[in-house]
């Protein structure tokens, strides 16, 4: 949650006007570096022919390692020749490219540690990488045709793919590195720029450059060197100037994404060039936006500086690990060409260049670099239910037992702020929370859970332990003198701020979540159990009084860097600390959950996140899927926003829609604002109550495919809710769809209704296949090219699909919990595909809660449909993976195991009780399980290989064929 409106509302002053302060954050216009960035763009463009960048290699400085691994040389730029830098490249194993440069023997030492905190290791360099030394550049060809090519003057590095330019840095000649420099005494002012007496205006300008003969490139006057103001802030900049500009063009992309968080189109819109979509670039700089607008490039609570390219014949990516704020500006000089710029701050050049050359492989390029979704316990993809706040334990209770009297399942309730005790986090209020444990144990007792927030703000006042202990520690954020703890306006009131980049505050922090007493009058989280998981909100940081309601950049964290350097990086320690204290309060360990608002590249291995503070509107809701989407391409699959919007209140239609959007998020929570009027589902009246109690069930009977998908992304880093050009790459009319998308490898195609007064909706199906209504079981054809089909979407329907040639494992008994539907059976929908006998899926499962799934204690099946003969369909069950058991590799899953391992076994009672097959070509003659005669009933309809028919499918329901769903057996369908 959060809003600073909010924080006024407590002083009881009601806010009036819904809408983000958009005073209260710059623009590029009023960020000095983000103006110099974009101004050497426009001079660059006005020049156009006669551009050249500056900056080159020293051809004598040139150095291949023996080994071949990488290649370094000095850089030199011709406007300051007494300034050197340093460049690395190097081609990783799996062939991705990183591209290093910083300052040599500056006067300062530039943030070098943005890839330390992203990266789960130190990548591994091809050995077979053969670097050709040229006279004007160096090249290396490896993998399928790639290749990577350093350009010495001007510096140009250009990743080619069968002669074809990919990716290319500093072609437009943008790359500039603001090098440390001292500040200069004022001069007296010049007058050069009155033309004098028989001076014509272009003899004037010659007279300017002379005077300064940079400023073709770094502009006229030192805009904002050394301190600028924003509202009533003054930035110090003691450091002077040091941002990095560096132009990445993908000349035969004409499609990207990426770069999350952004209210905005998945397929980014131009910033730049004629006529652009939007005035300011992207902006990445983690802020606490309340009441965000719903279409805008400004910047919201994460950042993920990574980007995908896109078109019909190849998909590239890049990431740009850089901490501190960074603009990007976007154009397309072509429909099939796409020219970016990144404008950032302070930090090193180094840009990971990944070459596909499809979605799914920059997904594992990427992956391996910042690591995969971290596989969430089964339960956490259940329903969650939150609101600031539910204010007593008895509260707690009542709403539980009102979900139960509802037949409502759900997974976890929360507590928002209001439980601490002045805001004092771990420290319960005990006038409304007198019995705290007594509260978290009765949520036990029905197979749920709790989720509490920790926030990172702590209340300054001795007789609050975690301030203290952090004080004694030193521990804390500081002030610009880098000594004086920094003071600053939360929730709490006057507050300091952990400094994660600390190592001494590591250890520390994890033993405040030990259930357990430590003794020596230590403070740990006693007034907890092991049931209590974690929500850490206001990490970005949120800070009221501070400029654009985060924390000064001029304040000093460990090793003396600079916030700025550090600020988009903040809040992923700060849940990284928390997940693994979660994890380790328990033994052996348990996987933890941690929502987090604040993220950066490799947050995904630390839990969840949601989009933060939305509005209960309809723009809102839309736009929430394509934020998911975009987060999910960026490596962290496990996101959602809040069902209902945080503020307001939505009307019930608009409630249920946003139901069907929640029961479609990997993250799944209802959330509301303390000002809002009570909407728990079971408040609705009817028809609403119903529907929405169907879409919960609708949910938790898709958590095995659910978890298969979340299984997926935590081994291969390909996301959990897919949008269409990550599944069909070649299709050009699904690059721009953002409305609608895949769960998983499933088949399940899902389009939300988020507009109001709608009763049919129409789906974009991107292949000549059959597609069924998941509900009715009409069948839809399409055409090779894609085709838009229109299926009915009133208020108690979803435009839900299944791909024909997918078979889905559901769980349909409805339960409280997922926890209590461990032992019930499967139902397998396999919807045939054209040809009528095709078909296939899987279904991952392990104990859901523990890491024996990476000691081989798991259950992974394949189920397929096929062709036996010209008249007989077999679909079988068989073990994936189980051939040759093999260790865990670097902590991720493995992915072969032993058939027979002890949780499989746990579950050997857990039964197929029904199969229900779509599109069967006419009625069978018989049914058999290993020659055994199965019970079954068959609906006529349209079969699955009528290619031009249209109308509900033929259904064959097999009942109890008596199977366990770890055993792998073989059903065959007479026809
Ligand atoms: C963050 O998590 C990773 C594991 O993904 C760990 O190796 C790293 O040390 C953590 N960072 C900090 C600051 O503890
Ligand atoms: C499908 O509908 C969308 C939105 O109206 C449209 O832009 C697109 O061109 C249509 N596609 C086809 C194949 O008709």
């Amino acid at each position: 949650m959060r809003a600073f409106s909010s924080f006024i509302l407590l002083a009881s002053i009601v806010p009036t006007v819904l809408s983000v302060k958009t005073q209260d954050f710059k623009t590029c216009s009023q960020a000095g570096f983000c103006r110099r960035g974009r101004a050497l763009a426009t001079r660059a463009s006005e020049s156009a022919t006669s551009w050249k960048s500056p900056y080159s290699i020293d051809p004598n400085t040139v150095f291949i390692a023996p080994n071949q691994a990488s290649f370094t040389a000095s850089v030199k730029s011709s406007l300051y020749p007494a300034i050197s830098f340093g460049l690395d490249v190097r081609v990783h194993d799996d062939g991705v490219v990183r591209v290093r440069m910083d300052e040599v023997n500056g006067l300062g030492k530039r943030y070098d540690e943005a890839a330390s905190w992203a990266l789960i290791a130190e990548p591994k360099i091809s050995s077979s990488i053969q670097w050709k030394v040229g006279k004007k550049d160096v090249r290396a060809i490896y993998g399928k045709g790639v290749e990577v090519v350093i350009e010495f003057e001007p510096l140009k590095v250009t990743l080619l793919k069968n002669g074809q330019e990919e990716i290319v840095l500093n072609g437009r000649g943008l790359l500039h590195m603001e090098h440390f420099r001292k500040k200069e005494e004022p001069k007296l002012a010049v007058e050069a720029e009155v033309p004098e007496e028989g001076l014509n205006a272009d003899d004037a300008q010659k007279v300017v450059k002379l005077e300064n003969p940079r400023a073709w490139f770094e502009g006229e006057s030192e805009d904002a060197y050394w301190e600028e103001s924003f509202s009533s802030w003054t930035d110090t900049k003691p450091k002077g100037p040091q941002s990095l500009f560096i132009d990445v063009t993908f000349p035969n992309h004409g499609h990207v994404y990426g770069i999350p968080q952004h209210a905005s189109t998945l397929d980014l819109r131009t910033t730049t060039g004629e006529d652009p979509y939007y005035s300011d670039p992207y902006r990445l700089y983690n802020a606490d936006t309340f009441e965000y607008l719903a279409d805008s490039t400004m910047s919201l609570y994460g950042s993920i500086p990574l980007m995908h390219a896109h078109s019909t014949d190849s998909t590239v990516g890049v990431f740009n690990a850089i901490g501190s704020e960074t603009w990007v500006d976007i154009s397309h000089p072509t429909p099939k060409s796409t020219e970016t710029y990144w404008i950032s701050e302070s930090g090193i050049l180094d840009i990971f260049l990944m070459p596909g050359p499809t979605p799914k492989d920059v997904f594992a390029q990427y992956s391996s670099l910042t690591g995969t979704q971290a596989l969430p316990a089964d339960w956490a993809i259940g329903y969650h239910q939150c609101r600031w706040n539910y204010i007593s334990s008895e509260d707690i209770r009542t709403v539980q037992k009102k979900f139960d009297e509802a037949d409502m399942p759900v997974d976890v309730f929360w507590l928002d702020i209001e439980y601490a005790e002045d805001h004092k986090y771990f420290i319960w209020d005990k006038k409304n929370f007198p019995d705290p444990v007594d509260m978290i144990n009765d949520v036990q007792d029905t197979s749920r859970k709790m989720v509490i927030i920790i926030d990172p703000h702590l209340k300054r006042v001795s007789s609050y332990p975690v301030y203290q202990e952090a004080v004694e520690r030193n521990v804390l954020v500081k002030q610009k003198d880098g000594t004086s703890e920094y003071e600053g306006w939360c929730w709490s009131g006057s507050s300091a701020w952990v400094d994660f980049f600390n190592p001494a505050s590591w250890d520390w922090w994890k033993t405040l979540f030990k259930t357990h007493s430590l003794g020596d009058g230590k403070f740990s989280w006693v007034e907890s159990t092991e049931n209590v998981y974690i929500w850490n909100d206001m990490n970005e940081p949120a800070i009221f009084n501070g400029p654009e309601i985060s924390m000064p950049r001029d304040n000093i964290h460990y090793g003396g860097w600079e916030h700025r350097d550090v600020h988009n990086i903040n809040g992923m320690l700060f849940s990284n600390l928390t997940s693994q204290a979660v994890m380790e309060r328990s033994t052996p360990y348990k996987r933890p959950f941690v929502l987090t608002r604040s993220f950066y590249a490799g947050s995904q291995r630390f839990g969840a996140m949601w989009t933060g503070d939305n509005l209960g509107t309809w723009e809102h809701m839309a736009v929430g899927i394509k934020m998911v989407l975009a987060n999910s391409i960026a490596g962290f699959a496990f996101s959602g926003s809040d069902v209902g919007g945080f503020f307001g209140n939505p009307e019930p239609e608009m409630l249920v829609r946003w139901y069907h959007v929640g029961a479609f998020s990997p993250f799944f929570r209802a959330h509301a604002h303390i000002d809002t009027k009570r909407r728990e589902p079971f408040l609705l009246d009817e028809p609403y109550k119903s529907i929405v109690k169907d879409i919960l069930r609708l949910r938790y009977s898709m958590l095995p495919i659910w978890y298969t998908a979340f299984r997926e992304s935590s081994v291969t880093g390909l996301p959990v809710v897919r949008p269409h050009y990550v599944v069909f790459p070649k299709d050009e009319g699904g690059f721009s769809i953002d409305d609608q998308f895949f769960v998983g490898g499933s088949g399940i195609l899902v389009k939300p209704v988020t507009e109001k007064g709608v009763t049919e909706a129409s789906v974009y199906i991107p292949e000549d296949e059959v597609y069924y209504d998941y509900f009715s079981q009409h069948a839809y054809r399409s055409a090779a090219k894609g085709k838009n089909i229109t299926v009915p979407a009133a208020l108690h329907q979803l435009p839900l699909l299944i791909r024909g040639g997918s078979i889905l494992p559901t769980r349909e008994r409805p339960r409280r919990s997922s926890t209590l539907m461990k032992q019930d059976p499967f139902t397998l929908r396999v919807a045939l595909d054209k040809t009528g006998f095709n078909a296939r899926g899987e279904l991952y499962l392990d104990d859901g809660t523990t890491y024996s799934h990476q000691e081989g204690q798991f259950v992974w099946k394949e189920f397929k449909s096929e062709k036996q003969s010209k008249n007989v369909i077999k679909i079988s069950s068989h073990d994936l993976g189980s051939e040759k058991p093999t260790e865990a590799v670097d902590g991720v899953a493995l992915t072969t195991y032993d058939g027979g391992n002890a949780f499989a076994k746990s579950i050997s009672s857990v039964r197929v009780e029904k199969l229900v097959v779509l599109g069967v070509a006419s009625k069978p003659k018989g049914v058999k399980l290993g020659g055994k005669e199965l019970e079954w009933e068959y609906t006529p309809g349209v079969g699955a290989q009528e290619s031009k028919k249209e109308g509900i499918a033929s259904v064959l329901v097999i009942k109890d064929p008596k199977v366990a769903i770890t055993t792998d057996w073989e059903i065959s369908i007479q026809l």
